[in-house]
């Protein structure tokens, strides 16, 4: 007998475009029909492992999963027997046997993908210091939602190369938009991604200055100067302060450009007060689609269709 291949939720660029768009699709018509619609997974069960702090991530799916009819299980890598050496590939095989899918949060990349190598169940990617697929989701929602399709629009962020970073540009490749990117030449995206994106040719163009990068731009983004697992905070600070959108910043983009931020912001530092509760942020409507968003991952992974 045929069995079906486990849907994987770990980096949008292993997600055929036309599931990716399913998931959205999905999202949206969740989100209309409000929290009494359908309860498709009534019964399922997710594991959130959390390495890392979150409030949104972890909020969204365990709400996510009682709206869908299902149920979360809160679970933190040092109170598991992960923090005292047992394996991640045997941790996968023991969770595959209870629960019906797992979300993780931690920094090593390898460590998701170790994961999902053994589990027999979804396992969907919750941040690492590489990506954050999930967000992105939540992003290009909130995008269509205030500007129509996104494909062959252009988004500017302005800041540090991290993990959302690297998932916008996953998803520049993905739902084919143009991606500028304004970033101190130190912190720009790594030489892997680099080269995928030539490899690719993906539409994203590298600037050093981020009043050039938002001319003509439908959407600014960015993010915090200091990841979680990153040092040097006084350097980075030095480095992106020219970086920072500002109220100057967002005149300098199309006049009803959009401002976006995965969010927790550090108000003063990346963004300014003006511009995060200015009439052009949509932060907000966007923390809350990571709910409906996740709703569709979840479907996706666990339901096997969009
Ligand atoms: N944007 C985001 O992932 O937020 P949390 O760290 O609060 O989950
Ligand atoms: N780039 C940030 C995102 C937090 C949601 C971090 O990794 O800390």
């Amino acid at each position: 007998m045929m069995t079906k291949p486990v849907r994987h939720f770990v980096d949008l660029t292993e997600i055929a475009a036309e599931d990716l768009r399913g998931i959205l699709d999905n999202s949206l018509a969740m989100k209309k029909r409000g929290r009494n619609g359908a309860r498709p997974l009534e019964g399922r069960t997710l594991a959130m492992i959390f390495d890392k702090p979150s409030t949104r991530t972890r909020v969204s799916f365990d709400v996510a999963m009682r709206q869908l009819g299902g149920e979360a299980i809160f679970l933190t890598g040092k109170e598991m027997q992960l923090g005292r050496g047992e394996t991640i590939a045997d941790t996968a095989r023991v969770l595959s046997r209870y629960v019906d899918a797992i979300m993780i949060r931690l920094l090593e990349h390898d460590d998701v993908r170790e994961l999902a190598r053994h589990a027999t169940v979804p396992v969907i990617n919750g941040l690492t210091r590489l990506s954050h697929p999930c967000q992105i989701m939540a992003d290009v929602l909130t995008f269509e939602e205030h500007l129509g399709p996104i494909t062959g629009r252009t988004v500017t962020w302005s800041g540090d190369c991290n993990n959302v970073t690297a998932s916008w540009i996953h998803a520049a490749e993905r739902f084919d938009f143009s991606l500028r990117i304004a970033a101190p030449r130190e912190l720009r995206p790594s030489r892997e991604l680099i080269d995928w994106i030539e490899r690719e040719k993906v539409k994203v163009s590298l600037f050093d200055d981020p009043f050039e990068a938002v001319d003509g731009s439908d959407c600014v983004v960015t993010d915090t100067w200091v990841s979680m697992g990153d040092e040097e905070a006084e350097r980075r600070h030095n480095l992106l302060k020219p970086y920072q959108v500002n109220e100057r910043l967002m005149k300098a983009a199309n006049p009803q450009a959009i401002f976006m931020h995965c969010l927790p912001a550090h108000r003063g530092e990346e963004v300014t007060d003006g511009v995060m509760d200015g009439p052009q942020s949509v932060v907000f409507d966007e923390a809350e689609n990571r709910l409906h968003a996740q709703k569709g991952i979840l479907a996706w992974c666990l339901e096997g269709g969009a």
